[in-house]
């Protein structure tokens, strides 16, 4: 290699890795100390704490001693008497939907889905903050989007009365900012204009609904909503994504999009993971109980010692970031004092805008909650004294 290592580079991309490089670009930190007991982690999308359980981790091992009769193509190839195809039908049932297709992630669910639905004679309405799969799919079948201002369900029939029919595209909560989608409003626009409702519903399966079907069931919109899609490594702790709705578009997906076509399948030992896992949901209702109640607990205890977190009730508490606005540093402080977050930029990058998140999980106890606003108000301090010694 020569010695100027980006020789040939093009200089919008050396600009581009010179900022990110300069630390100008907020990113996360990477505390190193995730196996220690004494700290306690909210980064994690496992909200009803299933990573570890028995019956699942029983049923992967199962199935790797088994031997695994994976495929090592594309799932197009599958027959329909596989697993794969069961737990498909079996995610179907449980949502309610006609058919459900498994995909290689979240991502891939997301994408899939824009290619196998939109073209450049759909026009997409997309919620602003909605996850860059679906953003990145429909742009690529050229489609026009009409970006909607977030949770703005008046901006988004504006929008619709201007341009036309076409897909919508929600996030059931925004992992982002932690909040809900005002579904029932945007269903009944789409229900009046006659469009087709896409709901990403990956921070609410297994978490909303009585048995944790996701809120498009438990708010009764079933009949409303055309796609449900979800990446099933949150509370699901499995490595996959998944696509539910009509049985004849689901069919279209499986060799028309192109991470089912151009990408191998899930391997076996993940959907028999699966398997166990929309199981496990089903019959342990308690698990969002305990979320529930501890979501209350800890949004309740934060505001009370004067935290800015924006209302709603989600399992995703967003911290605004306080002293200076530094989401950042407020989360390396957090981390020092053991307590692991994550970091939030907005989409224009701003630093001022950003904040710290924290996922609750149905297994942190009282102790716990207790401990974690213990340790944002002294974190709160320390960074308060510190920036007093500065400033003097
Ligand atoms: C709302 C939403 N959709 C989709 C995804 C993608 O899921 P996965 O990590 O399974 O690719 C994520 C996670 O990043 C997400 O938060």
């Amino acid at each position: 290699m020569r010695a100027d290592s980006n020789w040939g580079e093009p200089p919008s991309l050396t600009r581009r890795v010179e900022h990110f490089l300069s630390g100008a670009a907020p990113r996360q930190s990477r505390p190193n100390h995730q196996r220690n007991p004494d700290v306690i982690d909210l980064r994690r999308n496992d909200y009803i704490s299933l990573s570890g359980h028995p019956s699942i981790i029983d049923a992967q091992i199962a199935e790797l001693k088994g031997g695994g009769d994976n495929i090592y193509m594309s799932a197009a190839f599958l027959s329909e008497s596989t697993m794969q195809r069961a737990v498909e039908r079996k995610t179907a049932a449980f949502l309610g939907t006609e058919d459900a297709v498994l995909c290689q992630s979240g991502w891939c669910a997301n994408v899939g889905l824009m290619h196998a639905i939109t073209d450049q004679h759909t026009h997409v309405y997309l919620d602003q903050f909605v996850h860059a799969g679906m953003w990145d799919g429909a742009r690529s079948t050229g489609s026009s989007i009409h970006p909607f201002r977030h949770n703005n369900p008046q901006h988004l029939e504006d929008l619709i009365k201007e341009h036309g029919v076409g897909v919508i595209v929600v996030s059931s909560i925004y992992p982002g900012n932690g909040l809900v989608c005002p579904l029932a409003d945007v269903a009944d626009i789409a229900v009046r204009h006659g469009c087709e409702l896409a709901v990403d519903e990956s921070h609410t399966i297994g978490v909303h609904g009585r048995h944790g079907e996701g809120l498009v069931s438990a708010l009764g919109l079933s009949e409303k909503v055309s796609y449900r899609n979800f990446s099933l490594s949150k509370a699901m702790v499995t490595r996959a994504g998944m696509v539910a709705g009509p049985a004849r578009i689901i069919d279209f997906f499986r060799y028309e999009s192109r991470p089912a076509i151009f990408s191998s399948a899930v391997l076996q030992y993940e959907i028999a993971g699966l398997a166990a896992a929309l199981n496990v949901i089903q019959e342990e209702d308690w698990r969002r109980e305990r979320l529930r109640a501890n979501t209350l607990s800890l949004r309740a205890q934060l505001a009370n010692s004067d935290f800015d977190v924006l209302p709603d009730g989600s399992q995703i508490i967003p911290i605004l970031a306080g002293v200076d606005g530094d989401a950042a540093e407020f989360c390396a402080a957090l981390a020092r004092n053991n307590l692991l977050s994550t970091v939030i930029n907005t989409p224009d990058g701003s630093v001022t805008n950003s904040f710290v998140r924290l996922s609750v999980n149905s297994s942190l106890s009282a102790e716990d909650i207790e401990g974690i606003v213990d340790i944002c108000a002294r974190t709160r301090t320390q960074r308060q004294s510190a920036d007093a010694r500065q400033r003097a």
